[in-house]
């Protein structure tokens, strides 16, 4: 069943019922001020950080499932007759209603009692502000006379502290109102020099601040008493509960429109400046009053959304493709990009999932964020780069999260997580290879964000590699720590106190318990690494005039040393890591095997499949081939690939959180999508065209958009979960947005599938595709230049280029030399015989 279409030509999703099975969100803002927005416009806004700087309130886990958000009312104050024209909060029937997420906007629109409104949410370019664009047409042959309202609700800005501190948050609360203007300055009176406003175009009726004033005791935004009665009590909020409403008189004649324009924002004067005059407590409005002024102009709105448009134009337009299948192509040239971008903006931190109040930045998540996201604005993943090297340890070890705001390491959770330094290695390489900017190496970067411990980040790289070397258990297997990739492997653990966290508990000394999957991620990392340090060498001479005296060694024999400690390590994973038909996982604290034959549950499991197969380990003599066919008898679902098999139907204390779920959710057995690309590119490796495509449309929401009662999450993206097999509800999502499967599916299907992928010196057109397929384009952008890469395929092969030409000249091989800067696109042919 479908709850909407998607509109590929406007790049968006049409949702076309308002009681969709989940809350069907998007995001507003793409830089420094961000909102969630669902598909009946619930949702909340926030400056950078989710948890520090929240402007409205939202409630979790609440019934309905969607409830506080950006609500408009609309009044017939002839009848008396009210209802929300984004269906939530009065959800009264509805005569027609359409909701459109798009890059960055949503557009709510809906028809009630002959009355036909649209709004319009989106984030100027920018700018630190939201603007609703409200329209509003009389579709009744005889004048109407209405009543608008506005309702917001301010969180008094630590998200955590506004959730739970009553006792002295029903104290604090305070506005101003001027012209019409609500500006939300709780806290502003003392450390805040940020405050909110709340604005709209027209002249009031009137306004309210104080939200049990605007709701009335004992009712709720279904029925708030301002609205009902049709007028506001002009209410001004001090304590309790700061609210934002504003109140607009509307008559139309029959066939008219009118727009009214909402603006919400945030603002920040200097500390010395905040109050005007500089005595009194009254907000100093010098410099926000024209900000507002600019967007109550609907001339200045239309262009800023124009603007926008032509922003993702531009960021989508670096990679598009025309390929036989319609998901991939959408998924590729329009969400699973936009998805990127989210999650490189949020990482984990605020979703309908994730509350915005729990996790910072990721060490992991976010350098694997970067996969999919570095070649739409390179130059912020340069500075993500920068920054979350900064908070790595001297140890090499890296903090396991850290906060937007502060840019600091999360001390609460620490670090540990062996695997986690390896991914700044697969960061960088994946910077290096879009943008050829070797200077990057050279920048001095702090540990742990202190003065004066300064390297170039080439140094913060060997330490990564290092680390593991210098952390390396009985059989020669890397450490596990507190977990690797997967947060739910404690092997050190050993809870019994409900309640404690699996993540940070450790009850044992860590010494044993080993990862199969940390030794081919530094295999894969140190193979990098090492293609890293050839090149910086050859390439030291155009970053010389950046940072001529370098500390560290690069050199061939730096390089040397990292291949031939991945050797060793390859060869302890055949000896130890090895079970006869696939991968081990790891061995526990008794050093007993997980993930082998003689395991009762458990006996298989994805992640050292994947990750050893993508090091290459196995692809000369089969063992590559037979693991992956092993996942595909064990774990492969129609709806997905497995985490493993079979699942763990107690909690084993030696294992952790992972036995702690119910067989066939999250780690333990769910399809955790995260790591299904790994299996497609391991596929694509061995040269099995098919097979990969056909697990990447398992996974790809917009294939599995028909069975949308069963799936119930959004169409557009990728969740982080779909229920196992082992589950009552299989093929169920959860969790959707704010995964690692955005990256790796984006940089799967774009770079391992099409096959069109960066190298350090060059773009490699290496596509391995379903056999059936006759041929494909690429347009591409790369370093200065746009090519227009045409794959054809006549024989019905899945993989081998055999003849490459550029700009109708043949060349040898298939990387596409990097070439000065053209404006003129480069035309490349591309022939698969096989
Ligand atoms: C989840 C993991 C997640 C971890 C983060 C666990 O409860 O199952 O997916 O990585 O929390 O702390
Ligand atoms: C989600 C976490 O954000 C990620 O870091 C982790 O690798 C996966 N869960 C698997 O546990």
């Amino acid at each position: 069943m479908r709850f909407g279409h998607f509109d590929d030509g406007q790049r968006e999703y049409v949702i076309t019922q308002p009681n969709t099975p989940l809350p069907w969100i998007n995001y507003l803002g793409c830089e420094s001020y961000f909102g969630l927005i669902s598909n009946t416009a619930g949702g909340y806004s926030f400056y950078r950080d989710a948890r520090l700087r929240r402007l409205t309130r939202y409630r979790y886990n609440n019934a309905p499932f969607d409830f506080g958000g950006r609500y408009l009312y609309l009044r017939d104050n002839d009848t008396g007759k009210f209802w929300s024209p984004s269906w939530q909060p009065t959800r009264t029937k509805l005569d027609k209603y359409e909701c459109r997420h798009g890059m960055g906007y949503t557009t709510i629109g809906s028809t009630c009692n002959q009355i036909e409104a649209q709004t319009t949410y989106f984030v100027p370019l920018g700018e630190t502000l939201e603007i609703w664009k409200f329209q509003v047409t009389n579709r009744r042959k005889k004048p109407a006379r209405l009543s608008l309202f506005s309702s917001i609700e301010f969180c008094l800005w630590d998200a955590q502290d506004d959730a739970t501190n009553f006792q002295r948050n029903f104290s604090t609360g305070q506005v101003e109102i001027v012209d019409g203007v609500i500006y939300h300055k709780t806290e502003y009176r003392e450390r805040r020099n940020h405050f909110a406003y709340f604005a709209c175009s027209e002249k009031l009726a009137g306004y309210d601040t104080q939200r049990d004033t605007f709701l009335g005791a004992y009712r709720s935004w279904d029925n708030p008493a301002a609205v009902e009665q049709g007028k506001s009590f002009n209410s001004v909020a001090h304590g309790w509960a700061p609210h934002g409403s504003h109140h607009v008189k509307v008559n139309l004649k029959p066939g008219e429109t009118k727009e009214i324009i909402f603006v919400l924002g945030y603002h920040e004067n200097p500390v010395d400046k905040k109050f005007d005059p500089p005595d009194s407590q009254t907000i100093n409005k010098k410099t926000v009053k024209p900000v507002i002024a600019k967007y109550l102009d609907a001339k200045n709105v239309a262009a800023a959304f124009q603007t926008l448009r032509e922003n993702w134009d531009g960021l989508l337009g670096v990679y598009q493709v025309e390929s036989p299948d319609v998901h991939a192509n959408r998924m590729v040239n329009i969400w699973n990009a936009y998805q990127c971008m989210a999650t490189f903006n949020m990482s984990r931190s605020a979703s309908f999932y994730e509350s915005g109040i729990g996790r910072g930045l990721g060490f992991r998540d976010s350098n694997q964020d970067l996969l999919g996201f570095v070649q739409m604005v390179p130059a912020r993943a340069r500075e993500r780069i920068l920054d979350i090297a900064a908070t790595q340890l001297k140890s090499g070890g890296a903090f396991h999260q850290y906060q937007p705001l502060t840019k600091r390491g999360n001390n609460d959770i620490g670090s540990g997580f062996n695997d986690d330094p390896h991914w700044l290695i697969l960061g960088v390489a994946a910077y290096l290879k879009e943008t050829g900017d070797w200077g990057i190496l050279d920048e001095p970067v702090q540990f742990e964000n202190e003065p004066g411990s300064e390297q170039p980040l080439y140094e913060h790289l060997r330490r990564s590699f290092n680390y593991t070397l210098e952390r390396i258990g009985p059989h020669g297997l890397p450490l596990i720590g507190r977990a690797d990739w997967n947060d739910c492997l404690n092997l050190n653990c050993f809870s019994d106190t409900p309640g404690q966290s699996f993540q940070t508990t450790t009850n044992k000394d860590g010494t044993t318990a080993e990862s199969v999957f940390i030794a081919g991620l530094f295999v894969m990392a140190g193979k990098e690494l090492a293609a890293i340090a050839q090149r910086y060498q050859v390439g030291s001479a155009r970053c010389a005039d950046r940072t001529p005296q370098r500390s560290v060694p690069t050199s061939n024999t730096e390089a040397e040393r990292c291949l031939a400690e991945t050797a060793k390590m390859e060869k302890v994973i055949y000896q130890h890591g090895w079970d006869g038909d696939w991968f081990i996982r790891a061995y526990d604290d008794f050093s007993k095997p997980i993930g082998s034959k003689v395991c009762k549950e458990g006996k298989i499991f994805i992640e050292s499949q994947g990750m050893c197969v993508m090091a290459g380990i196995g692809l000369k003599d089969g063992k590559a081939k037979r693991a992956l066919d092993s996942v595909n008898k064990h774990l492969a679902t129609k709806h997905g690939i497995v985490l493993q098999q079979p699942a763990f139907t107690k909690y084993y204390i030696e294992m952790g959180e992972i036995s702690s779920y119910p067989p066939g959710y999250k780690e333990n057995a769910g399809i955790f999508c995260h790591n299904n690309p790994w299996i497609i590119i391991s596929e694509t490796m061995v040269g099995n065209g098919n097979r990969a495509f056909d697990y990447y449309t398992r996974i790809n929401p917009s294939a599995r958009e028909k069975i949308g009662d069963l799936h119930r999450c959004e169409p557009y993206v990728f969740a982080q979960m779909i229920a196992g097999k082992d589950a009552p509800t299989h093929g169920e999502a959860k969790n959707s947005w704010l995964t690692g499967t955005a990256a790796w599916t984006y940089f799967t299907v774009t770079q391992w599938i099409l096959g069109i992928r960066t190298d350090y010196d060059g773009l490699r057109v290496d596509p391995v595709i379903p056999a059936k397929w006759k041929g494909f384009t690429v347009t591409r952008r790369f370093r200065g230049n746009t090519y227009v890469i045409e794959v054809k395929n006549p024989k019905g092969k899945q993989r081998g280029v055999k003849k490459l030409l550029v700009n109708g000249k043949e060349i040898a091989g298939n990387v596409l030399p990097v070439r000065p800067p053209g404006s003129k696109p480069v035309r490349v042919e591309a022939v698969l015989e096989g």
